[in-house]
């Protein structure tokens, strides 16, 4: 099946602003930012906000303040994350040492590059919605390291508090109801997501509705009790292996089993004295943001005009996405090349570089040790910090509403779609408008790219800044403005936030701005070449720094309160 250029890119925008405004807007409270004194915490709901308070309160760490908001967030925000998907955490642990936790999914065994092409076609579809959309969810095995490694309490004391919400229920509110609208037909395909999130009608609950998940505390209490091995190849594994293979699905009990949590060394890059810790491939975040700050840290960005910064901004993205779709995949079926966070890659696409007018990016270029590996080898970010030094990045997510719209009956689990994160066809679009080539194919036990970047930094050794955010390809591009604008142009973490934002991704071929850009810089970048696209206001970043006593300062998305205002 041949995708429109247009087409897809509508269903990119459409996609963008649902996913955003959906992982952003939350009626009611907005900023759910918190410092106790002893630890602080960022995320976009207040539930999950008051579960990491409650976990500080009962002597917990920053850990145990993530793992809290993580599970109260598959409660409460279900349509973004969950138990049924997929999480990437940075951790600058209280020892000093910083760790890449990949709690990503895994394809199944039986996965295969032609498994969305029926009779010839490609079938778009088959890789977002239903069974066959679905990776083998690494969120309980992250949670389950975290705590064993630095959590203060166990993880079974944040699954209860987190069940005890599930059972008593909440309020959903315009926003939660509004999503349930838009996809009602989609969740009533499943009698088991139709089951929580529609009436007996088969009408999406109202607002101010209490919705009660009985089905997912009792999940998350057998795991619980029993551990993580009820989700990996005990009940919670068989019941949706059973299902899966009545229902179309290629996912066994012995996938669940098999899934491997990976601890990986960050990417780490040097930036006017500061260290940067990203998350390394099978995410694509660390590395181009580390790619970007190389190549931007050969200019005075304080120096330049507003509309110079932000043209150099695009071009660096677009270099940057031009190589993310050729050379990013996971690390263990491809050779993701070291030289793209080199100093002398760093200067050779800067020289490719006009302040003057855009360059056209035909293509990906090839850095210096192209053959080498990296390494040996809709979404929510949380940000958490505390006095003893764990600071904690967790980017967590099913992919887009509600994943693939399957929850396995009896589980309560929304299950993600992120086999959509692969490259199913080269060269044809996902959900995000992103190609991809041979790198990012599917293949059994691969795990799906990514553009999740949580991100710690440190300066003199030290933790001192703790960020991510949600929004597909625009993570990337949030994390490397917030850096940008915080660090070079001196803004307040706030400010710094709230700037206007763009976003290319070289694919499709268009800028896009968010309509706070001003006019007469929007005109100077159309003037050198730039073809803009208004994407309303978009995305959702959470972090948290230190003012100049060394107390936090948290902040969540700053968008959400007018966001809040609108819907
Ligand atoms: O891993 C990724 O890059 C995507 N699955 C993230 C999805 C996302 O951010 C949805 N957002 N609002």
């Amino acid at each position: 099946m041949v995708t429109s250029t247009r087409a897809a890119f509508l269903s990119f925008t459409a996609l963008m602003v649902l996913c955003l405004t959906a992982t952003l807007a939350r009626g009611g409270e907005y900023a759910e930012v918190t410092d106790n004194g002893y630890g602080a915490v960022a995320t976009v709901q207040p539930r999950a906000t008051e579960a990491a308070m409650n976990a500080y309160a009962a002597g917990g760490n920053a850990v145990d303040a993530a793992v809290a908001a993580a599970l109260t967030l598959g409660v409460v925000d279900g349509h973004n994350s969950g138990i049924g998907g997929g999480l990437f955490a940075v951790v600058h642990w209280s020892d000093g040492r910083v760790e890449a936790i990949d709690g990503r999914e895994m394809a199944p065994a039986a996965a295969h590059r032609d498994m969305y092409v029926r009779e010839g076609e490609y079938r778009p579809e088959l890789s977002k919605r239903g069974p066959l959309a679905v990776g083998i969810p690494g969120s309980v095995a992250a949670l389950d390291y975290m705590m064993e490694k630095g959590g203060k309490a166990s993880l079974a004391r944040h699954l209860n508090a987190a069940a005890d919400l599930a059972e008593n229920g909440f309020a959903i509110d315009g926003i939660f109801a509004r999503r349930l609208k838009r996809h009602t037909e989609d969740l009533s395909a499943y009698p088991g997501t139709a089951a929580i999130f529609l009436d007996a009608q088969g009408q999406p609950w109202p607002v101010g509705h209490r919705l009660k998940q009985p089905d997912l505390a009792k999940t998350y209490r057998a795991i619980a009790e029993k551990g993580g091995s009820y989700f990996y190849g005990g009940g919670f594994a068989q019941t949706v292996g059973q299902w899966m293979e009545h229902n179309g699905g290629l996912i066994t009990r012995e996938d669940f089993a098999d899934y491997e949590l990976i601890r990986r060394r960050p990417v780490v890059s040097e930036y006017r004295g500061y260290s940067v810790y990203g998350f390394p491939p099978p995410s694509s975040g660390g590395v181009h943001v580390a790619q970007m700050l190389n190549i931007l840290e050969g200019y005075d960005l304080s120096a330049l005009s507003e509309a110079n910064r932000y043209h150099l901004l695009a071009e660096v993205m677009k270099l940057a996405f031009a190589d993310r779709a050729y050379w990013l995949g996971d690390p263990a079926f491809a050779k993701v090349p070291k030289g793209l966070i080199s100093e002398a890659y760093a200067q050779t696409l800067r020289a490719r570089l006009s302040l003057e007018k855009t360059t056209t990016v035909p293509d990906y270029s090839t850095p210096p040790k192209a053959q080498e590996e990296l390494f040996g080898k809709h979404t929510t970010h949380i940000a958490t910090a505390d006095k003893d030094g764990n600071w904690v990045a967790i980017t967590s997510t099913v992919n887009t509403n509600f994943g693939s719209k399957v929850v396995v009956p009896g589980t309560g689990v929304v299950l993600n779609n992120q086999m959509d994160d692969f490259s199913a066809q080269p060269g044809e679009p996902n959900a995000y408008g992103l190609i991809g080539a041979e790198a990012n194919s599917i293949a059994p036990g691969k795990r799906p790219l990514s553009s999740m970047s949580p991100t710690v930094l440190t300066r003199e050794g030290k933790p001192v800044l703790t960020l991510g955010a949600a929004g597909g390809p625009t993570i990337i591009t949030q994390v490397l403005q917030t850096l940008i604008n915080h660090i070079d142009l001196g803004m307040g973490l706030e400010d710094a936030m709230r700037m206007a934002r763009v976003h290319h991704q070289w694919r499709p071929n268009e800028l896009f701005v968010e309509k706070t850009l001003v006019d007469p810089i929007r005109e100077a970048l159309k003037e050198k070449g730039h073809s803009l696209r208004q994407l309303g206001d978009y995305g959702s970043t959470q972090a948290i720094g230190l003012d100049e006593q060394g107390h936090f300062v948290s902040v969540a998305e700053p968008r959400l309160e007018e966001r809040n205002r609108v819907e």
